[in-house]
Order: structure tokens, then C-alpha cells, then sequence
């Protein structure tokens, strides 16, 4: 189906990246990753923890890393964190190594899917519709600009998306 070594899933929190790259994996036969629990299983800590200790910098540093550890194979599913975009060196690799599927969700069905979430820690504490339309703003332009294919997942639940999906790769 795709010629390209990997592919990689971008997009925001809550839209269902690796709910459906798991099931995309299993349906083609590909490994699956997803990149914050590589980071948690690399640093041995979670996602918030290290956001506690080392700041948003250090998490980027580290999400980075995995990144780049990751897309060194080849026949994988990735789903990427929602934040993985920001650094240009990451973008640039991913579509090196992948064919990248951008899964857009609208913030209301974010807030709708992380409503019982958390465990995201740009979320704790926070107005999340102000921090998901923020987020949005600086990051849809990256999504965007990143990805071979765009696929909106609505109010589809991730089998329904996933047959989709699998139609379009
Ligand atoms: C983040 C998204 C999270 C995780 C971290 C930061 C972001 O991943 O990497 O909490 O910056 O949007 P998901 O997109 O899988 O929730």
C-alpha cells in the first residue's frame, strides 16, 4: 500500500492517533509505536514527570531522540505526539521516513475525547478549550505543511476511521 519505510501520524491531542495507528498496524501487518510511550519506556519516567523535572525543553529534547531512534526502522505505524511537529528537524524527518497522515479533529471533539484525561501535562491546571484553540493556531500551519494526506476523523470512532483510512493509503 505505501512505498514510503514508515507511516506517521500527526496531529493534535485527543484525535486519535494512537488509538487508530494501533489498529492500522494490526490490519497491515506493521509494527506499531507510539512515541510518548517510547519516550516514557527510554526515560523511564512519565510524559508529566518529565515536564515536571526537565521542562517542555527537555521533553522536546527527548521527544526528538525517540523520534529519530524510531524512524531508523522501517515498517512502522507511528503516532507522534501533538507537539512532535514543532521542530523543523523532526518534520524533515519524518517525511523522509514516512509517509505522514495528518488526523485533524476539531477542538470540540478533542475536549470531547480527553475529557476524563490527565495525564497531558500542557493541559493540567488549565482552560483546555483556550489551550487547544492556542495550540491549534501554532500547529494546523505545521500539520499541514508536513503531511502527504489529511484525514479529518469527525465524530468517527477508530474502526470505522481506520476502515477509512485504509481505503485512502
Ligand atoms: C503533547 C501531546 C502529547 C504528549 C505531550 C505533549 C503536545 O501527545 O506528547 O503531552 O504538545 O501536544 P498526544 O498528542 O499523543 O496526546
Amino acid at each position: 500500500m505505501n512505498p514510503a519505510p514508515n507511516l506517521v501520524l500527526v496531529g493534535p491531542m485527543g484525535a486519535g492517533k494512537s488509538s487508530i495507528g494501533r489498529r492500522l498496524a494490526g490490519r497491515c501487518g506493521l509494527a506499531f509505536v507510539d512515541l510518548d510511550e517510547e519516550i516514557e519506556r527510554r526515560t523511564g519516567a512519565s510524559v508529566a514527570t518529565i515536564f515536571d523535572c526537565e521542562g517542555e525543553a527537555g521533553f522536546r529534547a527527548r521527544e526528538r531522540a525517540a523520534l529519530e531512534a524510531v524512524l531508523a526502522g522501517d515498517g512502522l505505524v507511528l503516532a507522534t505526539g501533538g507537539g512532535a511537529v514543532l521542530d523543523p528537524g523532526g518534520r524533515a524527518l519524518m517525511r523522509r521516513r514516512g509517509f505522514v497522515v495528518h488526523l485533524h479533529a476539531s477542538v470540540e471533539r478533542q475536549l470531547a475525547r480527553l475529557a476524563r484525561d490527565r495525564s497531558r501535562p500542557l493541559l493540567a491546571g488549565n482552560d483546555r478549550e483556550a489551550v487547544l484553540h492556542r495550540l491549534a493556531g501554532i500547529r494546523e500551519p505545521l500539520y499541514r505543511e508536513v503531511a502527504d494526506l489529511h484525514f479529518d476523523t469527525g465524530a468517527l470512532a477508530p474502526t470505522s476511521a481506520v476502515a477509512r483510512l485504509g481505503r485512502l493509503l
